[in-house]
């Protein structure tokens, strides 16, 4: 139990850096700081194009967003999805190409909707019948229909935790299959005059281990389309949203994308000739974690050690749930390990707190560190690169850390560190 953290958790990137290449990174941004190795975000990104093409892989910028992050992306020749006008404003800032954007969204304002139509983004996934309505309203007298898809719920478990299950029934998200709603929808999509009915979307949740239950959306998915097909309407693509589990924890398993990608387009041939779709639609995925997790490790510096009698041990680091707010919000787990002492047991049980006023601000509750971690040591905690920056907050006031790419041994800022002065750009006198 007190084994060496498992290098595989930390991309090469990081760990060719060595203890003295992330001090150094630490001594001139500060810390905490988010460290990405760029040929582990461009390795995956490739691994996805190689499994199911270019074409069908748009990366879900919510899971890491920044101008940097798009124009990877785009070198990359992947598709962009975006949740909101603010991750649109992002791309189209980064000169992301519209035309290989999807806009996602369950409750998209009819700013972020005609922001979308006016850079031409390249898919519009529909998620209600108000939005068909504003949509509609919007894209009529457009020289071209914007390509709709339309969000379906197909009633599946993700087994994953409940914040981030999307696909069941009682989903905020999209129409549901069961009922028929889902059918009418499309139907209505493509027999509007004003917009180009393009397929079907179902995002069935996030974090997800249990790769049947893709098998299960794909049966669902295809045999609505293959209703609508019958009415005359084709179906040219389903989209089955992101969703790949990553390895966070030693015991955690460790998910393939060749995997992923064999489950899914198994599943799609089978069902397409069980249901009789005659015209197969191409597929698409949206991959954001098993993208951008694996490829980050956050750097702490630890600030108190508290040892209280009778073993409770905290090392306190100077971020916490304002840089990293996953634990706090769905129990997630993380390693830890000391940069200058990686391959070293870690036989002490200690629970790494961050430095917010709140007793649950605890990154890691069962943390495992080598014997005598002390005041000033440099603390990784791996496979952050997801929803971590994207999901910080200035809680307490606190600034946010800064991000950095590392390529070959060197380190360019991304997003610079946020200052004091950060903190009240926003304030009316
Ligand atoms: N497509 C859609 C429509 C989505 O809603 C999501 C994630 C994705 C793609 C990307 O899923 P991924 O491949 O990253 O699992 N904040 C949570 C995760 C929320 C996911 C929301 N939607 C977390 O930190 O675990």
């Amino acid at each position: 139990m007190s084994a060496p953290i498992d290098r595989a958790l930390v991309p090469d990137g990081i760990l060719a850096l060595g203890a003295a290449g992330l001090e150094e990174l630490a001594a001139q941004y500060g810390t905490p700081l988010f460290v990405y190795d760029e040929d582990d975000l461009r390795r995956r990104c490739r691994e996805y194009a190689a499994h199911f093409g270019p074409d069908a892989v748009a990366y879900a910028s919510k899971a890491f967003l920044c101008t940097a992050m798009a124009r990877l992306v785009d070198e990359e020749a992947l598709h962009l999805d975006v949740a909101t006008g603010g991750e649109l404003h992002v791309a189209l800032h980064a000169g992301f190409p519209p035309e290989r954007m999807v806009l996602h969204g369950n409750n998209k304002s009819e700013e972020e909707l005609a922001a979308a139509l006016d850079a031409g983004v390249g898919r519009i996934v529909l998620d209600s019948f108000d939005e068909l309505d504003r949509l509609e309203a919007l894209a009529a007298g457009r020289p071209t229909p914007p390509r709709v898809l339309v969000r379906v719920t197909p009633g599946v478990e993700a087994h994953t935790h409940v914040f981030i299950e999307t696909g069941t029934e009682e989903s905020k998200f999209g129409f549901t299959v069961s009922d028929g709603v889902a059918r009418r929808a499309a139907q209505r999509v493509a027999e509007s005059p004003v917009l180009a009915f393009a397929g079907l979307h179902a995002h069935i949740g996030s974090q997800v281990y249990v790769l049947e239950s893709y098998r299960r959306a794909v049966d669902i998915v295809v045999a609505l389309a293959a209703e609508i097909e019958g009415t005359g309407h084709a179906v040219e693509e389903l989209n089955f949203g992101g969703g790949l589990g990553v390895r966070y924890l030693l015991d955690d398993p460790q998910r393939e994308v060749a995997d992923y990608a064999k489950t899914l387009h198994d599943a799609l041939a089978e069902a397409a000739s069980e249901s009789g779709l005659t015209a197969v639609p191409r597929v698409m995925v949206e991959p954001g974690r098993s993208i951008a997790a694996t490829a980050a490790v956050t750097i702490y510096r630890v600030g108190t050690v508290k040892e209280i009698p009778g073993g409770l041990t905290y090392v306190a680091v100077d971020g916490g749930m304002s840089d990293n707010p996953r634990p706090v919000l769905y129990g997630a787990g993380y390693e830890v390990y000391l940069p200058a002492r990686i391959d070293e047991d870690r036989p002490l049980v200690c629970s790494i707190a961050g430095k917010h006023c709140e007793q649950g601000d605890v990154i890691i509750s069962d943390a495992r560190l080598p014997a005598g971690v002390a005041v000033g040591d440099l603390l990784a905690v791996p496979v952050t690169g997801a929803y971590g920056y994207s999901m910080a907050s200035n809680y307490n006031k606190v600034p946010r850390p800064g991000v950095v790419f590392v390529k070959d041994g060197q380190a360019r800022l991304v997003v610079r560190r946020e200052t004091l002065d950060d903190l009240i750009r926003l304030d009316l006198p």
